[in-house]
């Protein structure tokens, strides 16, 4: 059994339009102008218990719509979805002691309350025992070096450690399936790797199944073993990251060690100049005029090295994104 499932899931927003004013307000009333969004258009996904899966795409894409969905906070407007094998709207108290969601951008704890009153309340929540709870919430607060905090008044924290409070507070109950909406969002670097670090480490231990959602590539490229990318609501691809550049990624670029330096002129008709050192240049090139490109250089230079270096995922995936949308 896959640990989380849908086919043909979807929601469609309705809201009613409201015109400005009192006169639009009594309008309103009587008829209502109903909008539509379709945030979610017919996705089908699947995960395997213990996959660690990149959830991708741009802006309003309909990421954090499937994810609310697949943890029972929004009802599909159609399409099922499974997760554990409990659909998850049910909102099945054995379903909720055993998955989780992380919102970067959605705080759960109290703010005025140190974490650690919040914790504890989780704990009643969940039915965790007491020596379970206290080695749990010890352990993740020393993955996440968050030990002199959990008692500071949440409100206190830097952005960064409210965000691992909101980690622990979530896993606490050793979920078997935890969904992560842009958990690095906004935070300094050093705090985006420590929950990249504890992420990686949490998988390993707990062998969860997590499905992620981020607009750094680095979390991505770190830690997923598999993306699916979604876009005006429909997945266009699914696949490694190596694939997706390869898939979407519209020139190559070559590494050549020439026998003796060459001048960037000489280079030029050949493809985009993207550095050139000496003997060693780097050149983009369309991809389907790679071998011929290729060819061409090798009987008019003497090369001594050529190879096909990997492309920038980064830059593929903003140029995905941003192409003609
Ligand atoms: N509560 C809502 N009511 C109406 N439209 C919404 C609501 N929430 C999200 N949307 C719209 O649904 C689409 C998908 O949003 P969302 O799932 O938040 O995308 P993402 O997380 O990929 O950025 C967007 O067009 C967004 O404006
Ligand atoms: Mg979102």
């Amino acid at each position: 059994m896959a640990a989380i499932e849908t086919v043909d899931l979807r929601k469609t927003y309705v809201s009613h339009k409201k015109s400005p004013g009192v006169i639009g307000a009594v309008k309103s009333l009587f008829t209502r102008e109903k909008t539509e969004v379709e945030a979610v258009k017919g996705v089908s996904l699947s995960l395997e218990q213990g996959e660690l899966v990149g959830f991708l795409g741009p802006n309003g894409a309909g990421k954090t719509t499937t994810l609310k969905m697949l943890s029972g906070i929004l009802y599909p407007t159609s399409g099922t979805a499974s997760v554990l094998g409990y659909t998850p709207n049910e909102r099945r108290p054995e379903m909720l002691r055993q998955i989780s969601l992380v919102m970067g951008n959605k705080m759960q704890l109290w703010w005025d309350l140190p974490a650690w009153d919040s914790f504890v309340v989780l704990k009643e929540l969940y039915e965790v025992d007491d020596a379970k709870f206290k080695r749990r919430v010890d352990h993740l607060v020393e993955a996440l070096q968050l030990t002199d905090k959990i008692h500071t008044q949440v409100r206190k924290l830097s952005l960064g450690e409210r965000m691992k409070c909101e980690l622990v507070a979530a896993l606490l109950h050793s979920p078997k399936v935890v969904f992560l909406d842009e958990p690095t969002i906004g935070l300094d670097v050093v705090s985006q790797k420590r929950i990249r670090d504890f992420l990686k480490e949490l998988h390993e231990e707990d062998n969860c199944t997590l499905l992620l959602t981020s607009h750094y590539m680095q979390d991505v490229q770190e830690l997923c073993d598999r993306i699916i990318v979604i876009d005006h609501g429909s997945v266009i691809f699914e696949g490694t990251l190596q694939d997706l550049s390869r898939r979407f990624s519209d020139s190559r670029r070559l590494r050549l060690t020439f026998e003796h330096p060459v001048e960037a002129a000489d280079l030029l008709s050949f493809g985009t100049v993207v550095s050139l050192e000496e003997n060693v240049a780097l050149l983009d090139i369309p991809r389907s005029q790679v071998a011929a490109v290729t060819s061409a250089m090798l009987s008019r230079f003497q090369v001594s090295d050529v190879s096909i270096e990997e492309v920038d995922i980064e830059e593929v995936v903003r140029s995905l994104f941003t192409e003609g949308k």
